[in-house]
């Protein structure tokens, strides 16, 4: 046995592609993926010709010149260059998917609002017009705030394609299953996942499992990232690994298709004869990814009161004020509540935020009743809020000994900008008119004495 077949033997080749088939992990990393053998060209990224005759193309997610630990490209390989991807543009009309500034004089968004699922009609709808804006916040044209919208699909896109240059998309799926065609790769979308479609990447969306429901923010302002964990250091929250990155995937499809563009808030179409999915090969860090939320790692209090509702953040996309995120998405899980002498839920509180919850699944621990899986409920800008009647009465009385918060996953779309009701919001949304209600019986049980009431 000579020397090199004795390295071989005590060596076992990893596998090119993590431990997920189909995706990478990791979260803004540096990845490279091609779909055909060579077709990334290795050690630099514009040579004079490309292998397969493929066009080299950089797509880019930050400034040039932002710092370079934000800064995102990602260098694409591909059939068609993207200006065959577009032609000339014609405006359509979107009414369901509203962008800031959107203050309707007829709506008023000063309240505390909670909705019911929007329930699914026999109306065929795809991802762009099933999309439904419950609120808007800030302004699309100067890249601030954000949109928060009910996706309602049950009718696949064919040969049809969008991208979005407005925003970067945050899916939470409450319903069905989706599969995102995208330029560089495909993923598969179920209940209790989330996928980040950055600004500018071209996709299809495609029912796996009808109908699909769920929820979408739209962040016009800087790309979410993971936050900084401060003193509870390099590991639990979200972790890295765990995110999902598709590989290279292309189509060599000659058809009539429709690429929409969402272009400062308008929508608008254009005509080409083939499938832009086209990128053979590509290596970069801006890229569409995937998260399975059941791999949050909460971190809370363990032995009284509770940190703020920060505590967790799965992403957060910055504004320009250190700490006061454009958008927070925060998640409420399953967790164990061991908290001594502590009331348990939520406290009530004013927020300078504005809170925008989903519910993916179960119950939510400060309101028992109302809050409904695919239901909403919105507590803007420095409005009161927290348990109602029930949960105060009992968080307040029972015996505290450890307790699991099962069968329950919320989210929190939090913005610093307040967010504006659309007229589908107020007008066409199932409204519970009387959640307000929620707290009306609380009673005073303050008369003077001292002692614990
Ligand atoms: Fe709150």
């Amino acid at each position: 046995m000579n020397k090199q077949t004795k390295i071989e033997a005590l060596t076992q080749a990893a596998t090119p592609f993590g431990t997920t088939e189909g995706y990478m992990p990791g979260f803004g990393n540096d990845f490279e993926t091609e779909a055909l053998p060579g077709a990334l060209p290795q050690g630099m990224n514009s040579p004079q010709r490309c292998n397969y005759g493929l066009y080299g193309e950089q797509l880019t997610g930050t400034a040039f010149t932002a710092p370079s630990h934000q800064n995102e490209r990602t260098w694409c390989y591909r059939i068609r260059p993207s200006v065959k991807h577009t032609h000339r543009f014609k405006k359509i009309d979107l009414p369901y998917w509203v962008s800031a500034p959107n203050v309707d004089p007829d709506v008023i968004s000063l309240g505390q609002y909670r909705w019911d699922a929007v329930p699914h009609s026999d109306e065929k709808l795809t991802w762009l017009t099933g999309m439904r804006t419950m609120t808007t916040a800030g302004d699309v044209n100067t890249q601030v705030g954000m949109a928060s919208h009910i996706y309602l699909v049950n009718e696949s896109m064919v040969d049809d394609y969008f991208y979005s240059a407005d925003s970067e998309l945050l899916v939470v799926p409450q319903q069905g299953r989706l599969r995102f065609s995208t330029e560089l790769g495909i993923i598969d979308l179920e209940p209790q996942e989330i996928a980040v479609i950055p600004r500018g990447l071209v996709y299809r969306v495609e029912v796996i499992e009808e109908p699909a429901r769920g929820f979408v923010c739209e962040n016009y302002g800087q790309k979410f990232e993971l936050p900084g964990r401060g003193p509870i250091g390099a590991n639990c929250m979200a972790n890295r690994r765990d995110f999902k990155t598709p590989v290279a995937a292309f189509e060599d499809r000659d058809a009539p298709s429709t690429v929409t563009v969402k272009w400062c808030g308008q929508f608008h179409t254009t005509e080409i004869d083939h499938s832009p999915l086209d990128v053979v090969a590509w290596h970069g860090n801006y890229a569409p990814v995937k998260y399975d939320l059941k791999t949050y790692c909460p971190v809370g209090a363990i032995l009284f009161d509770h940190p703020d509702p920060s505590i967790f953040t799965v992403l957060t996309a910055p504004s320009g004020v250190p700490g006061t995120a454009n958008i927070d998405f925060v998640l409420f899980r399953e967790r164990w509540m061991v908290m001594e002498d502590t009331f348990r839920p939520p406290w009530y509180h004013k927020n300078v935020m504005s809170e925008m919850m989903g519910n993916i699944y179960g119950q939510y621990d400060a309101k028992p009743q109302g809050f409904v899986p695919g239901g909403t409920s919105l507590h803007n800008m420095m409005l009161p809020h927290g348990p109602d009647r029930e949960a105060f009465d009992k968080a307040s009385n029972s015996e505290l000994k450890p307790e699991k918060l099962d069968n329950t996953m919320s989210f929190m779309f939090e913005t610093r900008f307040p967010q504006h009701l659309t007229a589908f919001a107020a007008k066409e949304a199932p409204l519970q008119d009387d959640y307000i209600d929620c707290w009306k019986t609380i009673e005073k049980k303050f008369d003077g004495t001292p002692g614990l009431k």
